[in-house]
């Protein structure tokens, strides 16, 4: 185990082990408990979000707003308490959650972002705005993260000609070729929806928001914890990317130990995000870019780092046409 023993007697044996991580079939809040205050960098959370989803048998997702609330600050408790000096803890939910449940948190932690992450198909509410982001909220323990290295993301296009959608005007020679800075908007996260890669009934996030997350917040060996498994994608993710995991889900655990017997596939879907971040244009953007005669000759560098357009692409002739 990652840490120190607190009470090691309630685990019981892990659903799944790998070289860096445990699951266990096991309610959250005494997993956490468990566990040595003090011992997790990364705290990642994606709770039911009280909407009658139906999870399970042992899960209830039709509880009063003050039973839902009442629970959440019980596992947030234990959270906050399994965090590092210096730790982040992420919670996404519904902004009308996170509204209450960051206020609160705000007593014992630092509050340092409302994520807003662009959600595309969600229902119209008659009588509301039609309702567009999750939030997710990032503190810290403490005034200032121990890790904080955002990745830079390419500039925004358009997916069918490559031009930019922001206008840089005459910035476009001093862009860092590393890519822009991350803004606390998220547009570019597709939810998993397809029957293909989606593996059960849990609302699974997609790699992309997690490798993100983790990248923010975390380094290789650190302790990442999640304490709503779902589909497992953050602890698929924080194995590609070595970090050390540990996690529950009281439901079925299947769905997470069979995606970890195909996580070479999972790895292959990693490394081709991984080509999109930290950079000024993916390979898609410049392929279009080159079509349709955009002119990247502007998008010149001032330090040392590496500029990736002046690598000449090949077309194929397919792409070309
Ligand atoms: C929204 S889903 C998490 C999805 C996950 N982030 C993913 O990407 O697949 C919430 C999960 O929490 C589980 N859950 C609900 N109550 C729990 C509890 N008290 N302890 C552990 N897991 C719980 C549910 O069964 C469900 O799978």
């Amino acid at each position: 185990m990652h840490s120190k023993n607190h009470n090691q007697s309630v685990r019981p044996k892990p659903a799944i082990e790998t070289k860096l991580g445990q699951l266990f079939q096991m309610d959250c809040i005494p997993l956490m408990k468990s566990l040595e205050e003090g011992c997790v960098d990364l705290v990642f959370a994606d709770p039911p979000f009280n909407l009658k989803k139906e999870y399970g048998p042992s899960s209830n997702d039709d509880k009063s707003e003050q039973e839902y609330l009442d629970w959440s600050h019980r596992w947030l408790t234990e959270a906050v308490r399994i965090l590092k000096p210096g730790g982040s803890l992420f919670l996404y939910n519904i902004p009308k959650w996170n509204l209450q449940l960051g206020a609160w948190l705000s007593q014992y932690l630092t509050f340092r972002h409302w994520v807003a992450v662009d959600m595309k198909f969600s229902l119209p509410i008659s009588g509301r705005l039609y309702p567009s982001h999750y939030s997710l909220l990032y503190f810290s323990k403490g005034k200032k993260p121990t890790r904080f290295s955002p990745p830079r993301v390419p500039i925004e296009t358009c997916r069918h000609c490559g031009g930019e959608i922001p206008d840089y005007g005459g910035y476009k020679d001093r862009m860092n070729p590393e890519g822009v800075n991350i803004t606390d908007v998220w547009r570019d996260l597709s939810p998993v929806r397809h029957f293909r890669y989606k593996r059960r009934k849990a609302n699974e996030l997609s790699i992309k928001m997690m490798d993100r997350v983790l990248d923010i917040a975390s380094k290789e060996g650190d302790l990442v914890f999640d304490p709503f498994g779902g589909s497992g994608t953050t602890y698929i993710t924080a194995e590609l990317k070595g970090r050390k995991w540990i996690g529950s889900e009281i439901e079925d655990c299947m769905p997470i130990i069979e995606r970890f017997k195909a996580i070479e596939g999972e790895r292959a879907i990693w490394l081709s995000l991984r080509k999109k971040v930290n950079r000024l244009f993916s390979d898609e953007a410049m392929k279009l870019r080159q079509r349709n005669g955009k002119d990247n000759s502007k998008y010149r560098i001032n330090g040392n780092g590496h500029n990736p357009l002046e690598k000449p692409l090949v077309l194929s002739a397919r792409e070309k046409s």
